[in-house]
């Protein structure tokens, strides 16, 4: 049978299963709709891939494609399957451009491709399932910073990508788009800014982990006003990881409300057009987990008793459908709640307030499972008496921060640089804190089956260094 042919078969039993037909057979109907969807796109692309086919064939496999992309969005969610589908990463730095091709607000069906050009330039990309680069689109009008949706994609399905301006092209990336209500993996960091060496030595640890999405809480970058910084600090040491998954950032201090992380990054902002700084709040649903992202430079919180125009969004996001029926619920942002470490000689700062008194009570209130944040230089764990737990990891690159208070909320304290791995599976979400050596420091595993409690839980017991605070019942600070 001629491939297109048997494609069509396939993606006709499809659509017959998505329309409640029963002439499909047993065994595709034991298979997940999407997943079928996915493999139709698969097909497609491989049987392309296989000779030199006219541009019409190549043109019915794109059609084809966004058919199958289509039906997909109209069937039900399918229920959680339990383990994280590895993603092996190429890992290959491509400096064809000075910044980017990086990926932004990846979404089941569509994704931001970004990337700068040194002078205004037309951007196009072009892309395709697996290896094939069929479909393109191009901008309107030339820019330096491009921002291009691809758009009519499968859910959980790899991608090869390549961008080019007039006389450049890249080389061939990959990203998979994501998959609502399935687990994910995602690695986390803070404060970068100033250790661009250290934080170049984290990378491989971090494309190890081969993350779907990678998130910021800030301070990336030591003065945000300064382009170069840009590519110095952040989208040059995390060039190769920034080709394949898209990054969430949080705004810090540091990042001093810059033109350029308006310029550079590209999420779904809170339509709050009252707040000037509102872009820099977002909301997003990336496999198992809801996640919201705050601006803990501005003013987030009410006053008195009076919500300001973003403590209303938060109201509304953290009570939003979208939150309440995701497995997981992830809050972050650059400042902590509570902090135990701070600048050496220096404790007068003990965490945000706001943070503290208003929003992470606020967002317990409302089920949400983690806060993540940095600011503080170092990498602490706390749970609050309304099972909130909070992790601050600020260990990106930054000078070290130095232990100096207790809190009776916070276990954990080291002072080290290292990354932070989230597993968020159907029913377990697992956090594991890891060192530049590859020393897996701290964890803790929640089960969404009983709020608030720790299945599992670090410290390591054999790290000389670590200090863990002086509420524990394990350790004494030495
Ligand atoms: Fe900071």
């Amino acid at each position: 049978m001629r491939w297109w042919l048997w494609a069509v078969v396939v993606l006709t039993g499809f659509l017959a299963i998505s329309c409640g037909q029963d002439s499909a057979s047993e065994d595709v109907l034991d298979v997940p709709p999407d997943v079928v969807a996915a493999d139709v796109s698969e097909l497609l692309a491989d049987v392309a891939e296989e000779g030199d086919l006219p541009g019409e064939v190549a043109d019915l496999a794109v059609e084809m494609t966004d058919i199958a992309a289509e039906v997909a969005d109209l069937v039900e969610p399918l229920a959680c399957v339990p383990g994280i589908t590895e993603q092996p990463l190429l890992g290959l730095a491509d400096d064809t451009f000075e910044i980017g091709p990086y990926l932004m607000d990846a979404r089941p069906q569509s994704i931001v491709v970004a990337w700068r050009t040194l002078d205004p330039a037309v951007g196009t990309v072009t892309f395709g399932p697996a290896e094939t680069l069929a479909a393109a689109v191009t901008e309107e009008e030339a820019t330096r910073y491009h921002q291009i949706r691809l758009e009519g994609l499968v859910p959980g399905t790899r991608y090869s990508y390549q961008v080019s301006i007039p006389d450049l092209e890249s080389a061939i990336h990959q990203f998979v788009t994501p998959t609502n209500g399935q687990p994910a993996r995602f690695v986390v960091w803070g404060d970068n800014q100033d250790g661009k060496e250290t934080f170049a030595l984290l990378q491989p640890q971090i494309l190890a982990r081969a993350p779907h999405a990678v998130l910021g809480v800030g301070d990336h970058i030591s003065q945000g006003i300064n382009e170069w910084l840009w590519l110095e600090q952040l989208f040059g040491p995390a060039r190769a990881l920034f080709h394949e998954v898209p990054f969430y950032a949080a705004i810090g201090n540091h990042e001093d409300n810059a033109s350029f992380w308006y310029e550079f990054f590209a999420y779904p902002a809170a339509d709050v057009p009252e707040d000037e700084f509102s872009e820099s709040y977002y909301s997003f649903t990336f496999g198992s987990v809801f996640f919201l992202v705050i601006n803990t430079n501005t003013v987030f919180f009410p006053i008195g008793e009076v919500d300001t125009p973003i403590s209303a969004w938060i109201r509304e996001q953290v009570a939003s459908p979208a939150a309440q029926n995701a497995t997981w619920r992830i809050a972050y942002g650059h400042e902590p709640g509570i902090t135990e470490s701070w600048s050496a000689g220096n404790c007068g700062y003990d965490g945000y307030k706001p943070v503290r008194n208003w929003f992470l009570p606020f967002i317990a209130e409302h089920g949400f499972h983690l806060y993540l944040a940095g600011h503080t230089h170092a990498y602490e764990r706390a749970q609050f008496d309304n099972g909130l737990v909070q992790i601050i990891t600020g260990g990106g690159g930054g000078g070290l921060d130095e232990w100096c208070k207790d809190f009776p909320e916070t276990s954990v304290v080291y002072q080290n640089h290292h990354i932070l791995a989230i597993d968020a599976d159907c029913d377990h979400l697992r956090v594991e804190a890891e060192d530049l050596n590859g020393k897996i420091f701290d964890w803790v595993e929640l089960d969404a089956n009983q709020p608030g409690v720790l299945v599992d839980q670090g410290p390591a017991d054999d790290l000389p260094e670590l200090i863990v605070s002086l509420d524990s019942p394990t350790r004494t600070p030495e």
